[in-house]
């Protein structure tokens, strides 16, 4: 029987360059997709997964994040005051969501390094990390179905998505083959950080979910500057792979990146048209549009 995935790690110590000039202030974790702080939806998926405890990494200027998932007395107090429960319901809901922790990287150093700031909180179980910038909409919560994987195979497991094209040169990429049984299963043999495209050894990206073994902390303790001059994620688990099995996971959902303008865009608009309280009304707006 495996060990059971209890803990998340959401890393959000980045600087989110790609938004200025919104997140000049503001985290990009913090954008609002229409209503809800990008890591929300991370942190809900999570939960909805059956996760226990948050880990965040943050760093300098990311203080907004924190503030968001703890009580707000004088926010609660005046919204109890004016009778607005629904609100009330709303803001005390974020703050009893979950058991969240945070660690500050005090250097950005990679990706893989953030991972490693996670490494006391851990401890010796397996765990999931989740990449806050990748939204995923899925019936299932995607970190469950990798879960499921998890469960039955045992090793690791990596989300991927088929990236045709140059494009696969911003994704780490995975080397190996298709499982004969289970098509969304890839028998992983190898992986690269962003390959420059007449190298990429297959077109599936990884997308930001893990499930990883907690080997990989002593792995990215040796992990050497990569890709881009930072601690790789992609490199540690490279090194895991020579000792255990990885699995990649094609799952089933609509991935956003939100930490680029473009994404978010199309996930503002996507969101939107399905809720309940607006969609129709926004639907009826983008229809009047002379496109
Ligand atoms: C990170 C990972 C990369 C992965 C990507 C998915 O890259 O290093 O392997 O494909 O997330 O979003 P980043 O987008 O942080 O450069």
């Amino acid at each position: 029987m495996n060990q059971k995935v209890r803990k998340a790690v959401f890393p959000a110590g980045g600087l989110g360059t790609r938004f200025l000039p919104a997140t000049k202030v503001i985290p990009k974790e913090m954008l609002a997709l229409v209503d809800k702080p990008v890591i929300q939806y991370g942190v809900e998926e999570a939960i909805n997964s059956g996760i226990e405890h948050i880990i965040i990494i943050t760093g300098r200027g990311k203080g907004a994040m924190e503030d968001h998932f703890d009580h707000s007395y004088e926010l609660d107090a005046t919204l109890e005051r004016r009778g607005k429960t629904e609100l009330l319901a709303v803001s005390k809901g974020v703050s009893s969501l979950a058991r969240i922790s945070y660690v500050r990287q005090k250097e950005p150093l990679g990706l893989g390094h953030a991972v490693l700031c996670a490494k006391e909180l851990v401890g010796g179980e397996p765990f999931a990390v989740i990449l806050p910038d990748d939204v995923i909409d899925a019936e299932v919560p995607c970190l469950k179905q990798m879960i499921d994987i998890f469960d039955e195979k045992g090793g690791s497991v990596i989300a991927t998505a088929t990236v045709e094209g140059p494009a696969i040169s911003a994704y780490g990429c995975l080397a190996g083959a298709m499982d004969k049984q289970n098509p969304r299963i890839f028998n992983t043999t190898g992986m690269v950080e962003k390959p420059k495209f007449e190298e990429a050894p297959s077109k599936q990206a990884i997308i930001g979910r893990y499930i990883l073994t907690p080997r990989i902390f002593a792995l990215l303790e040796e992990t050497k500057p990569g890709a881009g001059g930072e601690i790789q994620l992609t490199d540690g688990i490279r090194a895991l792979l020579k000792e255990e099995k990885i699995y990649g996971y094609t799952f089933e959902g609509k991935r956003y990146d939100v930490g680029d303008k473009f994404g978010m865009l199309e996930a503002t608009v996507e969101f939107a048209l399905k809720r309940e309280d607006f969609g129709e009304r926004f639907r009826e707006y983008l229809k009047g549009l002379k496109l």
